[in-house]
């Protein structure tokens, strides 16, 4: 008796095992997610902690729009143009990619993967400034 019981627990083990290994053996795709051009500050890579941003950027982003459109409030920490600055990294051509038309541009390497859908870009545009000071066109995304 007391063998049938060590070898179901061995089975179990083992199924264990293999359903870890195959997960882990990298048959869930990641995102890619592009790093960002500098750091934030000498103390800190992102304007908040980084596991911080990676849960919180989506209520941190639309209460600083709510400050800024309904209160006048401006601080340049949390704006949306800041963010686009700073991570948003050109390709191998020195094109900038866009939301709209990348799955490589920052904000979108993860929310394609995540199925988040947002409506910021319509308005907002998804690539930094400079692509528009040093070379005018082409035009901005649509
Ligand atoms: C001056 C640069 C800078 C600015 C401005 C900035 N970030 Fe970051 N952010 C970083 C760095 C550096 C990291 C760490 C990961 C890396 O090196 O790319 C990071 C990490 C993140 C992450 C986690 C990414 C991951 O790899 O999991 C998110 C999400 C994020 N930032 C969103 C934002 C948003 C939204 C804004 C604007 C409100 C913003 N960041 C502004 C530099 C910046
Ligand atoms: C590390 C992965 C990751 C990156 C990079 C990232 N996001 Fe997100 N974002 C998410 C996930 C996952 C959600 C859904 C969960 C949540 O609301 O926190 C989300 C939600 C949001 C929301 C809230 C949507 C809603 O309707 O509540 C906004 C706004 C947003 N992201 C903006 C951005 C912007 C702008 C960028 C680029 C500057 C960006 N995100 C980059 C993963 C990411
Ligand atoms: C219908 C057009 C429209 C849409 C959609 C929109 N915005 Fe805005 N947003 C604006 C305008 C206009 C301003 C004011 C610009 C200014 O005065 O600098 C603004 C200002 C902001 C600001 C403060 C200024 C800055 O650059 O940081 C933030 C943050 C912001 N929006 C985030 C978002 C986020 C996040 C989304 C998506 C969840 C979004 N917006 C969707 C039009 C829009």
């Amino acid at each position: 008796m007391k063998i049938l019981i060590i070898l179901r627990k061995l089975g179990l083990g083992l199924l264990l095992v293999m359903i870890v290994n195959s997960v882990s053996s990298g048959e869930v795709p990641m995102p890619e997610i592009p790093k960002a051009k500098n750091n934030f500050s000498a103390e800190k890579a992102c304007i908040e902690p980084v596991d911080v941003m990676r849960r919180q950027h989506g209520l941190l982003l639309k209460h600083y729009r709510y400050d800024t459109m309904r209160r006048g409030v401006r601080t340049s920490e949390y704006s949306l143009i800041a963010c686009i600055n700073c991570h948003v990294t050109a390709d191998e051509s020195g094109n900038y990619p866009t939301v709209h038309h990348s799955s490589k541009h920052f904000c979108s390497s993860c929310h394609t993967y995540a199925a988040v859908n947002i409506d910021c870009f319509q308005c907002h545009t998804s690539q930094p400034q400079e692509y528009f000071s040093t070379d005018m066109g082409p035009v901005p995304s649509e």
